[in-house]
Parts: structure tokens; C-alpha cells; sequence
């Protein structure tokens, strides 16, 4: 009788010899206490670990690694820890978005250089996510995605708050006068009351939604609660499912397929995800070999409704969605209103997304709208192009005013994220509520690493008058916990001689959600001339350091922002000794 024949572990070309080179590899190990038949051809599951004080949003992880290693143990498999540079959003400046691709690249290298034959993410805070799988797909092997969960529900005077979200709106609330700074201040402690990620809509909420949407992660990985006991049963059934696919040879690439992409970009829309999601799942794909546009955005998305009711852009937070059925729920609706583009996807529990999702059973059609009641008729991302974005920007039309979505205004220029600061403030700004806010030169190179600042604060004269809304546009980001009617992602950047830069006060620009432009309205020629006299003028914004090298690499928004020397997988092959 023949034994079914298991795949040679790439983990045997470190431990599997009786050699010098085995002799070394095993002996330093083994000063963990490790014994000698934890070498004897177990699969050996890296656990990537985002952990760290710096990034609240991931602190609770050495927990959340435990949990993993004890299924992995389960399954008969080796766990080995191992620390990467951790984003954390929170506390990192310039912004979390300069170290993203740093931090792909440490994983990357770990993940290849080291004795592993597959791997599990701990993910959680916004830029943990894109950045791990950014990394482990250049290496594709067998992958696991866990995140750490979304923080319970924010309180404020006994009703409930939304990280980021609730910031923005009693900022605004503080300089219109309608609360004092006190009030403020005493919403500090209540927004941020338990381990875990922003637990709106943001983009933490959003890239947890999209690796699971993308088959990465286990059923429900994206919505339980931080805290919430299931969260850590799901590390556990992630640990034992991780030693199964090093078995099957499941690796990153089966998974991460143009379908899947399709699936997500639908998802999103559904879910009334982030802007950042255009930007971190152009990464990814690049990064796996995958062709994805932006006009996929709108291709795809476009018509989808979005159902899921959570803050910025409806009324919930990622406790309730949980609740309501979580994710599954969620495709589930897209599925059974033939919504869902590719049903047979593969995920990483060896079933397609539709078998995930067909029976889920859904609690709440307040928080997981009914396609025929959904809190936007079309959710998709709305995709601008025009000779103010010639390769495209970006707006989120569910967290945009319906009445500002066709405007035509007067530009108000600030030209950097400092003119914007100072000047805004000024009483006599000539400013009202149809004019354009235009910030320039907060992109990739620009800023560098393109931070949330597009969402600016409007004029505190405006906010006292009851304006809620205006139109802006920028090269920047913005977090995926605002909103507004806003322009983002402008592409090239200013830095990079887009026509942004040539934006003046005064100038006339017209936005058009329904037919996808944003133009400036000046002659060909006059742009021709600015253009020209702009070209050059402007230094870098760093001579030395990992900046520098982020300037000369960053890719555009249109394009992921990567860098363009880390486009494609490098593959898992072993490199050669070190010794
Ligand atoms: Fe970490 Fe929002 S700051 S998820
Ligand atoms: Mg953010």
C-alpha cells in the first residue's frame, strides 16, 4: 500500500539535513527549548506580528498570536513568531501611509528568508493590512489572514460614538460654537474603550472587509469585536486551516485572482467602504500579477447599492454588523440579488466565497439593509478624470452631498497643508459656500507618503453659518472614517507636475459625479503656459533617508503608490546559504 505522498516542506532545506549547514540552523533554535522532534518535517507556520504599544490598534496581538500557535500545534504543525515593522495610524507622522511599503518589504524578506512553509498575517490597524499582503503576495506562499478585530462600540452621554468619525464632527461642532471644549475633551476616553481597530467604516474596517471579501481570511474574520471571545476561536480555526493548506499547496496566488479583485471592488461598494481601498487593493494585485484599473472602479462598482448602514456613511458600527450577520451576511444579499460577479472564487478554507455565504444567516436588516432598501442606490466608487486628473481622482460618492455631486465653483488654493492651516482661519478669506477648496502638494512625493488630509475642515465663518458641506480637491488621502463631498487622490500629484498645481484663486472648476469628470476651466493654452512656468520649480521635500528613497520610487495614486522597483511576486524559491 503507498503512502499519499505529502509536498517536500521548503522548511527541510534549513532543518531537514544532517549537515553542517542542518547542524547550525537547528542548534540556535534549539536554544528556545525546543526538542528534537519539532525538526523532524512538521510543517513550520510563520506568524507575522504587527503587535506593538505604538499601534493601539494591534496591542492586543501577543494574545491574538497565542491563540493561532495553539491551532497550529493542533494540526501538527511548528509555529514561529516573528516581529515586522508595525503602521501604526494612530501615532506615526508624517502618516502611516510613508512606511506602508517599508513595511511590505520586511515582510516580504522575513517571510522569504526564513524557515517557513507558510504563513499567517496578524493584521489590524488601516495600513497593517495592505502592507502584509503586499508582502507575503511577492513571496506566495500558502497565506492566512487574521485581523485583530474592531474596538467595541465609543460611548458619549450614553449613546454611541464612532472612532474617527465622532472626532471630525465635534471638531466642526467646536468651531461653529454649537459645544464647548470641554464637551470636546470629554469624548476622548468614551471613542476608545476597548482593544481594537477604529470600529467605523474606516479604512481598518474596510481592508479587514476586503481580505475577506478577497478570500484571505476565514468567514467573519472581518466584523467580531476585538474583544469578543469569538475572535480569538477564529485565530485558533485560522492556525489548525493554515497547516491543512501548507498540505494542499493553497498558496496566496490561487486565491488572489482577477475574480477575487472583482468580488472585493463589489463588496466595497456594498459595505460603503474607503477611498483607500482603490489605492491598497491596486497595490496588492500589482503586487500578485493581477491587471486592475481604475476604471474597474467604476465598471464594477458602479449601480452597486451600498447596505451596509455603518458610520461615516450611515447610522451603525462595526459591533452591530457583526451582530447582524457580519460580512457573510452582507455578500450573501450581493449574492442573492446577482450582485456577487464571481461566485466560485476560491478562499482559503478551501470552499468558494459563495458557499461561505449563501446560508448566512442575516439578524438585522437595519444594519444589513435589504437590496431594495439600501442606504445609497449606487454605492460604487465614483472615478473622475479631466484635465485637472488626467490619469484620475477619486470621490466616495455615499459619504458626499447629493447636492454637490454636479457643481461648478470658484477655487480657493492653499498651497501646502500649512497655507491650508493658517489660512482658513483668516475672517476675511473670500470663501462661501460655492466656492472650491483646492489643496495642492499633500500626494505621495508631495506631503510625502499622501496623508488624510483631503477632508479639510471648512472656513469656521462658513460652519456659523450652518454649511455642512463643500466641494474639495486635493492629491491627498483622506481617513476612511470622514466624509464629505471630496476630491481625492488627484493624479499626477502637484510635486509630479500635475495641473493641480497650476490651480489659482479664482480659477472656475467644474466637478461631475454623473458623467465622471473634473475639469479646470481654463484655454489649452493658458494651461500649456502654467504648466510650463510651474515645471521644475519645486524641491524635493527630502535629500537623504528612506524619504528620499519613497520620493524617487512612489509610484502614483492611479497606481497603487508602490514602489515601482517592488511590482510583481519574487516567489518563495530558498536563497542560497549564510554560512
Ligand atoms: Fe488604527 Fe484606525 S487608527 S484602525
Ligand atoms: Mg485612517
Amino acid at each position: 500500500m503507498s503512502e499519499t505522498k505529502k509536498p517536500k516542506l521548503r522548511s527541510a532545506e534549513w532543518f531537514g539535513t544532517q549537515d553542517k549547514n542542518g547542524f547550525m540552523y537547528r542548534s540556535w533554535m534549539k536554544n528556545q527549548g525546543i526538542p528534537d522532534h519539532e525538526f523532524q518535517g512538521k510543517p513550520i507556520i510563520g506568524i507575522c506580528n504587527t503587535w506593538s504599544e505604538l499601534t493601539p490598534c494591534n496591542a492586543h496581538f501577543r494574545q491574538l498570536a497565542e491563540h493561532v500557535k495553539k491551532g497550529i500545534l493542533e494540526a501538527g504543525g511548528f509555529p514561529v513568531e516573528f516581529p515586522v515593522f508595525s503602521n501604526g495610524e494612530s501615532n506615526l507622522r508624517p502618516t502611516a501611509m510613508l512606511t506602508r511599503n517599508l513595511a511590505s518589504m520586511d515582510v516580504e524578506e522575513s517571510i522569504r528568508g526564513n524557515p517557513m512553509d507558510a504563513v499567517v498575517l496578524l493584521v489590524g490597524c488601516d495600513k497593517t493590512t495592505p502592507a502584509l499582503l503586499m508582502g507575503a503576495a511577492s513571496v506566495d506562499l500558502p497565506t492566512i489572514v487574521v485581523s485583530g478585530g474592531p474596538m467595541l462600540n465609543g460611548k458619549l452621554n450614553g449613546k454611541n460614538i464612532g472612532s474617527g468619525t465622532a472626532v471630525w464632527q465635534l471638531h466642526e461642532q467646536m468651531k461653529a460654537g454649537t459645544i464647548t471644549l470641554h464637551q470636546f475633551m470629554s469624548a476622548e476616553s468614551g471613542m476608545s474603550r476597548s482593544a481594537g481597530t477604529c470600529n467605523t467604516m474606516g479604512t481598518a474596517s474596510t481592508m479587514a472587509c476586503m481580505a475577506e471579501a478577497l478570500g484571505t481570511s476565514l468567514p467573519h474574520n472581518a466584523a467580531i469585536p476585538a474583544v469578543d471571545s469569538r475572535r480569538y476561536v477564529l485565530a485558533h480555526m485560522s492556525g489548525i486551516r493554515i497547516v491543512e493548506m501548507v498540505q494542499e499547496d493553497l498558496r496566496l496566488s490561487k486565491i488572489l485572482t482577477r475574480e477575487a479583485f472583482e468580488n472585493a471592488i463589489k463588496v466595497n461598494a456594498a459595505i460603503g467602504g474607503s477611498t483607500n481601498a482603490v489605492i491598497h487593493l491596486k497595490a496588492i494585485a500589482g503586487r500578485i500579477g493581477v491587471p486592475l484599473e481604475l476604471e474597474d472602479w467604476t465598471a464594477i462598482g458602479k449601480g452597486t447599492p451600498t447596505i451596509v448602514d455603518l458610520l461615516p456613511s450611515g447610522r451603525y458600527l462595526m459591533e452591530e454588523f457583526y451582530y447582524a450577520g457580519g460580512l457573510p451576511g452582507a455578500i450573501r444579499r450581493l449574492g442573492e440579488g446577482d450582485l456577487l460577479p464571481h461566485k466560485g472564487a476560491l478562499t482559503v478554507n478551501g470552499k468558494s466565497l459563495w458557499q461561505n455565504c449563501e446560508e448566512a444567516p442575516i439578524h438585522d436588516d437595519e444594519v444589513i439593509r435589504p437590496l431594495a432598501r439600501p442606504l445609497i442606490e449606487d454605492g460604487g466608487i465614483c472615478i473622475l478624470r479631466g484635465n485637472l486628473a488626467p490619469r484620475g481622482a477619486v470621490l466616495k460618492p455615499s459619504a458626499a452631498s447629493p447636492h454637490l455631486m454636479k457643481h461648478r465653483g470658484k477655487a480657493v488654493v492653499f498651497e501646502d497643508f500649512e497655507h491650508y492651516k493658517n489660512r482658513i482661519l483668516d475672517p476675511d478669506l473670500d470663501v462661501d459656500a460655492d466656492s472650491i477648496l483646492v489643496m495642492k502638494n499633500c500626494g505621495p512625493k508631495g506631503y510625502p507618503g499622501m496623508a488624510e488630509v483631503g477632508n479639510m475642515g471648512l472656513p469656521p465663518k462658513l460652519l456659523a453659518q450652518g454649511v455642512t458641506d463643500m466641494v474639495r480637491i486635493s492629491d491627498a488621502r483622506m481617513s476612511g472614517t470622514a466624509y464629505g463631498t471630496v476630491v481625492l487622490h488627484v493624479a499626477p500629484e502637484a510635486m509630479a507636475g500635475g495641473p493641480l498645481g497650476i490651480v489659482q484663486d479664482g480659477d472656475f472648476i467644474a466637478l461631475d459625479c454623473h458623467n465622471g469628470s473634473l475639469n479646470l476651466d481654463i484655454s489649452d493654452e493658458e494651461m500649456t503656459s502654467r504648466l510650463a512656468a510651474r515645471a521644475g520649480s519645486q524641491a524635493p521635500v527630502a535629500k537623504s533617508g528612506y524619504q528620499k528613497l519613497y520620493i524617487d520610487h512612489v509610484l502614483q495614486a492611479d497606481e497603487g503608490c508602490d514602489f515601482d522597483f517592488l511590482l510583481g511576486s519574487r516567489g518563495s524559491a530558498v536563497p542560497r546559504h549564510s554560512h
